[in-house]
């Protein structure tokens, strides 16, 4: 939103939000207190905030000033009633709805950003008809269109700058055409995709169950690799040289994370299940199931290189984001690997450029976990990766920070105690940077372990 109004000067955005708290975030004259990290957004935000761009929690107001509204809430996966733990929980998509049919006056464009189930832009319509005769009074008028949103966190600005493309699902050709001026401002036409509605958001499910089907196969590769002796660098590049493969999307890592992909395959799963097409939903199921057994694999390994037991040992993580340039750990592997060595008796350091004490603690202090804990397992958090790393018997890097590419090896392995591990399991370290320093090295995807 905050793009669109950087290319529309002469079109007010608005965002609204029940969310006080989040609302003031957004409105702080302080840029850096905006309730996401995300390369280049404060300087967009600054740009425009206050000129074209606001941020409100009257939700009346603005629905009702407003001719095209996007609804872009979260759509998390259901935890009970039918469904649960597979299919996506619409609440929040239908309350937003039943706002809109209330406040909305004259003729309103609704888009559907929210990552969907397909047939999500039927229960809108339904929402709005139905209420539509309630308020039947004010003349009111609906059209519904599904658009996608493909950035990835991190790359944001970035993604929403220059994307591969967009995609306009519609039946009502004034509608789509008012999005598409809007899309057309920055983008070529060329990469601005109509489709039927349906077709646009089963894409965008499908999209993310592509890439994360990519991420999973290469790291049920690296433990192929490890075993082998072949490496996985040399695969990557290897395969990605092939067109029809690419290099994209295939870096090894302890899993997958992030606010979307599990919660999109678990939906595209139940998906499946609910049309009769078992077997799809049981190739699809895997994807996760890899994902999860990498998480559990490095846990385990580094149990391993102790001899079965962390009690009193203190292992130093570096990254607790789901990948490299984003405050969020939602979902982020180094959740499960933290508490399974927590539940093994180590103490945990946690170290992250842009995650905050506050945030890990929630994931962390879980009551149905404390009760795995044994042999003394704990945790703290440090700023200063050096006194973090003092006396402690391993490093463990879960996301690719630039700052780790760049550590001062000689220096903290020197803190530490002997006998000395590292585990990299974003290969983010050049080997021959440890080589001298006598330490025991694990790295993901290579067997010179
Ligand atoms: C993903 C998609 O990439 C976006 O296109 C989509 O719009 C977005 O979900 C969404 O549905 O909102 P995002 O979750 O922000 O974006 O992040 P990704 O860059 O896709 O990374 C996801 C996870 O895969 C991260 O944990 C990352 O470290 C991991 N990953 C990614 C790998 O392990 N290896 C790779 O080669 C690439």
């Amino acid at each position: 939103m905050a793009v669109i109004s950087d290319h529309w000067p002469d079109i007010d955005v608005t965002l609204v939000d029940i969310d006080k708290e989040k609302i003031d975030a957004w409105n702080d004259r302080n840029l850096s207190n905006l309730p996401i990290y995300e390369p280049g957004l404060q300087e967009v935000v600054a740009r425009n905030r206050d000129k074209n761009l606001f941020f409100s929690t009257n939700i009346k107001k603005g629905i009702k000033e407003a001719d095209m509204i996007f609804i872009s809430v979260n759509t998390p996966t259901k935890v009970s009633g039918l469904g649960a733990g597979y299919a996506s929980d619409l609440k929040w998509v239908e309350s937003s709805a039943r706002l809109v049919a209330k406040y909305s006056e004259g003729y309103t464009i609704i888009v559907e950003k929210s990552t969907v189930p397909v047939k999500t832009a039927e229960l809108i319509k339904e929402i709005l008809t139905e209420c539509q005769k309630d308020f039947d009074s004010i003349n009111k008028n609906f059209s519904v269109l599904s658009s996608p949103e493909f950035l990835a966190e991190g790359t944001a600005i970035k993604d929403l700058e220059n994307p591969d493309r967009v995609l306009i699902g519609g039946e009502d050709d004034k509608s789509i055409n008012e999005l598409k001026k809007i899309y057309k401002k920055w983008i070529p036409e060329e990469k601005i995709l109509l489709t039927n509605i349906w077709s646009s958001e089963l894409s965008k499910l499908i999209a993310n169950a592509f890439l994360a089907q990519r991420v999973s196969s290469i790291n049920s590769i690296t433990a192929l690799c490890e075993v082998t002796g072949a490496e996985i660098d040399e695969v990557v590049r290897s395969i990605g040289s092939d067109k029809r493969i690419g290099q994209k999307f295939l870096s090894p890592s302890p899993g997958f994370g992030g606010s979307c992909f599990k919660k999109d395959i678990l939906n595209l799963v139940y998906l499946c299940r609910f049309y009769g097409l078992d077997k799809v939903a049981d190739y699809w199921e895997q994807v996760m199931n890899i994902n999860n057994w990498q998480k559990d694999r490095i846990s385990t390994l580094i149990v391993h290189s102790f001899f079965g037991t962390l009690t009193n040992k203190k292992i130093v993580i570096l990254g607790f984001a789901f990948k490299s340039n984003t405050n969020d750990i939602r979902e982020s592997p180094a959740i499960t690997i933290a508490r399974n060595l927590i539940a093994n008796g180590a103490h945990i350091v946690v170290n992250d450029p842009k995650v905050s004490k506050k945030q890990i603690e929630k994931e962390l202090l879980l009551k149905e976990f404390e009760k795995d804990i044994i042999s003394g397992g704990k945790w703290n958090f440090e700023c200063d990766i050096f006194s973090g790393s003092k006396d402690a018997d391993a490093i463990l890097i879960i996301t690719e920070w630039e700052e780790y590419t760049k550590l001062n090896w000689q220096k903290i392995t020197k803190l530490m105690r002997k006998p000395t591990w590292i585990f990299d399991s974003r290969k983010i370290i050049p080997k021959e940077k440890l080589k001298k320093l006598n330490i025991n090295f694990w790295q993901i995807g290579t067997s010179e372990n």
